[in-house]
């Protein structure tokens, strides 16, 4: 039978999760976006060598598992180079490298879906290179990357749940601590999974906001 009163009293031990949860998240887009960035740069560029690695790159970041990624950084590094790293940067690191490759790929959309139109009518206005990216095609892609930035981030918030694989105290983790204490498993996964479930609901409506507020120049 389903009895909450069992895990009551852990819910605050559960809802400390949320501030490891967002650390990771937030550490994750913060490497993600620069890595991005720099991934997107190199892939609409004209230097053939940085696109093949750029492509190469994503293409093995998405076409292995996120779960794996994680665990080879986090078993892999002490073993190669003998040093310990602890689930929080190991986190970190992996899922900004993952969502680095996700994230070149929705710049570089972003970018793609601008008219052709405005590119030519730049280079006939003899609008140098940075000035036009900087003036008149990015601030035109900003549009069709944030919403797709903002699903990411929600994809990430998610998928943040596997670092109980290494451990890190996250609220997926504790959720299974507090059910491993008391043997209510169903009763601590259905408080994070409602947590979860919460968190998105706040994440989506922010980027709602954020939409709606890029729209207004339209
Ligand atoms: N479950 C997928 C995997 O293991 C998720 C990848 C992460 N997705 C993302 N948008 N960063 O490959």
């Amino acid at each position: 039978m389903l009895d909450f009163t069992a895990v009551v009293p852990s819910i605050p031990y559960i809802l400390k999760g949320i501030g490891i949860t967002l650390q990771i998240v937030v550490g994750a887009t913060i490497l993600g976006l620069v890595l991005g960035v720099l991934l997107a740069l190199c892939k609409i560029g004209k230097i053939t060598i940085l696109r093949l690695l750029a492509d190469f790159y994503t293409s093995i970041f998405r076409g292995t598992p996120l779960v794996l990624q994680l665990m080879l950084i986090y078993y892999a590094i002490p073993q190669l180079f003998d040093i310990q790293i602890d689930p929080m940067p190991a986190a970190i690191l992996a899922f900004g490298l993952n969502s680095g490759a996700y994230i070149s790929e929705i710049i570089r959309g972003g970018i793609n879906a601008v008219d052709k139109g405005q590119l030519e009518a730049s280079l006939a206005l003899g609008i140098p290179y940075t000035k036009m990216m900087k003036d008149i095609i990015l601030p035109q892609a900003m549009k069709n990357i944030m919403p797709a930035l903002m699903n990411e981030f929600i994809t990430l918030n998610k998928e943040s749940a596997i670092v109980t694989v290494i451990g890190a105290l996250d609220i997926m983790r504790r959720a299974v601590v507090v059910g491993g204490s008391n043997y209510h498993y169903l009763e601590a996964l259905i408080v994070a999974g409602v947590i979860y479930y919460i968190m998105t609901l706040i994440l989506t409506f922010l980027g709602k906001m954020l939409e709606k507020r890029m729209r207004r120049s339209d």
